[in-house]
């Protein structure tokens, strides 16, 4: 396997709105994340990635793009991006941006101009139709509720929005969109940026004909992924972008891909013929959740391990052959990891080590996510009023437009909400968290009181010192890396437990993922010539305890290095 810095590499995402507030308006900013430079290089992470900073009107906080090439007013100016990018290189950190080009914003001059008339020269930036018997083009839904089409007066023609109508998508058929964002990659690529991770990017090439989609669900509108998700010209364009830029740098790329299979994922991220160093896959966030067959929206379920274990295992696997998974367990979109995947109640320490340790002990580059090192939880706000999300918004107001009614709907949502990750980040026991000196835009989750950073950095035995050491474990052990990954206990439905064989070295990692006791066995094939090590738990372990088997306690993580 080729080794590459951004294997060897720990992300960290920021969404800046909700990490530090420096001025007191009650939104994060770039001043904001400056202060707190010398906390993620004490944390010991490698690459930073930036949720959107560009001007935006924020229709969905940021990913909705007015200008690629200025930085949104409540943020700061490109002079405190500089001055960012400045302090983080000078501390060895690397900056990722997010690229957002599926979909600008209605307020970006290409669409402006666009909307204007049908020979306008922009007129083909984006996706236009003629109604069809006075209806949309075609029945898809919008990810975020409604038709995925929006009709414009002027022209007497609608526009295509897979995402809200404020967020028209690009019309990557044509050659010159193509080239702008090529154009802009390489102007933010020369200011310093060490990388992008790419919104929605396998969304770029819909069929040609934009059929309608399958009837699948109640409702007007049906969900139409087949004909805009890994479309036909998808390969031909990350190519192309790849050969007039990436390859032009060196730097780490990451693609969010919804609605990916692990053949997509090493197409993809392929060394010799793939365009992308990883993507962000969705199948194990999709294990706990359905749509709501009444109302679409999405709504919590019971998960299995073995379910996760047969997911996380097959793009291992399939991507061993050249290809490389990011590894992440919560980001802006999703609910908090720990809350899903752990329990933020009597073992809320014990198993965001676990999950920690899960994560950054596959092969892949691990994501934290900011919070994560100090075990944030969701929130359950109490009224709709505290929510922020326009998609949960949206979804919402069809749901009680319905006549569901709305503590219902409330309750639904309150699990699954976006929301639950874009709370401010816990920096101390102050008001509102030392988030903000003013009213922060979204409430804090009540828990500050007790979860923060000043608590954790205080404590030799935080989840942010375990966190710090699965780091450093990174840097020194290059099996965490490389290693093949092996499961061991398939079937198990309390015990998570594989191996990472590089050369004559081994890992086994052991992770109990329920509140009970298990009882670990090592299997008959797993063989060590010298005593084996511990690298790291969240328990004390006695030295003299047999490795041939053990108790686990409640969400125990073990990590033995063996050699043979
Ligand atoms: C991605 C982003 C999400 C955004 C959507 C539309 O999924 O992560 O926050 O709402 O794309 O840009
Ligand atoms: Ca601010």
């Amino acid at each position: 396997m080729n080794k590459a810095w951004w294997k060897e590499s720990v992300v960290y995402q920021i969404y800046p709105r909700s990490f530090k507030d420096s001025n007191g308006d009650g939104i994060g900013d770039l001043r904001g994340i400056i202060e707190k430079l010398d906390y993620l290089q004490e944390l010991g992470i490698d690459v930073v990635w930036l949720s959107p900073v560009y001007k935006s009107p924020n229709d969905d906080n940021g990913y909705d793009i007015s200008n690629y090439q200025d930085i949104m007013d409540e943020f700061g100016t490109l002079a405190d991006w500089e001055a960012l990018v400045a302090g983080m290189h000078k501390r060895g950190l690397k900056l990722v941006m997010d690229l957002v080009v599926n979909h600008t914003s209605d307020e970006h001059s290409w669409f402006q101009q666009s909307r204007q008339a049908k020979d306008n020269p922009y007129r083909d930036f984006y996706i236009w139709r003629p109604g069809k018997d006075g209806q949309e083009p075609n029945n898809w839904v919008s990810f975020f509720s409604g038709s995925a089409w929006q009709y414009d007066e002027t022209t007497d023609e609608y526009f295509l929005h897979v995402f809200t109508k404020r967020q028209p998508d690009l019309n990557w058929e044509n050659p010159k969109v193509r080239q702008a964002v090529y154009d802009m990659m390489h102007w933010w690529l020369q200011k310093g940026v060490d990388g992008f991770r790419m919104d929605v990017i396998n969304l770029i090439s819909k069929v040609p004909g934009l059929p309608d989609a399958p009837i699948t669900g109640e409702g007007k509108y049906q969900f139409g992924g087949q004909f805009f998700a890994n479309g036909p010209r998808l390969m031909e364009f990350l190519r192309e972008m790849k050969d007039e830029v990436l390859s032009h740098y060196d730097i780490i790329t990451v693609g969010e891909t919804p609605l990916v299979t692990t053949q997509h994922g090493l197409e993809m991220t392929h060394e010799e013929t793939g365009a992308l160093n990883m993507v962000f896959q969705f199948e194990h966030m999709d294990l706990d959740r359905e749509r709501d067959s009444v109302t679409n929206l999405l709504v919590a379920k019971p998960w299995h391990l073995t379910a996760l274990k047969e997911i996380m295992g097959r793009w291992q696997k399939d991507l061993e052959t050249g290809g490389w998974n990011s590894l992440y367990l919560d980001n802006h979109d999703q609910p908090r990891g720990l809350s899903r995947f752990g329990d933020d109640g009597r073992y809320r320490v014990e198993s965001a080590k676990m999950l920690a340790t899960f994560v950054h002990m596959q092969q892949g580059t691990p994501y934290i996510y900011q919070g994560d090192e100090i075990g944030m939880t969701n929130v359950a706000f109490p009224s709709i009023e505290d929510y922020r999300d326009v998609w949960l918004l949206n979804g919402y107001q069809q749901a009680v437009e319905q006549g569901v009614d709305p503590e219902k709907v409330l309750a639904m949502i309150q699990p699954t909400s976006r929301d639950n990750a874009r709370t401010p980040m816990q920096w101390d026991a102050t008001a509102h968290a030392g988030f903000t000196s003013g009213e922060p835009w979204i409430k804090v989750n009540p828990n500050y009181v007790h979860i923060n950073t000043q608590q954790a950095l205080a404590d030799p035995d935080s989840i942010f010192y375990y966190y710090q050491k699965l780091i450093r474990l990174r840097k020194q052990h290059s099996v965490i890396v490389y290693g093949t990954y092996d499961l061991i206990l398939p079937d198990d439905e309390q015990i998570y437990a594989f191996t990472r064989t590089l050369g004559n070295e081994q890992l086994v990692v052991i992770l109990n993922f329920k509140a009970e006791t298990a009882v670990f066995r090592l299997p008959d094939h797993i063989t060590y010539t010298t005593q084996p090590e511990l690298l790291i738990s969240n328990y004390e372990v006695d030295p003299a305890q047999s490795i041939e088997q053990f108790d686990l306690r409640p969400f125990e993580a073990r990590v033995y290095h063996l050699t043979n």
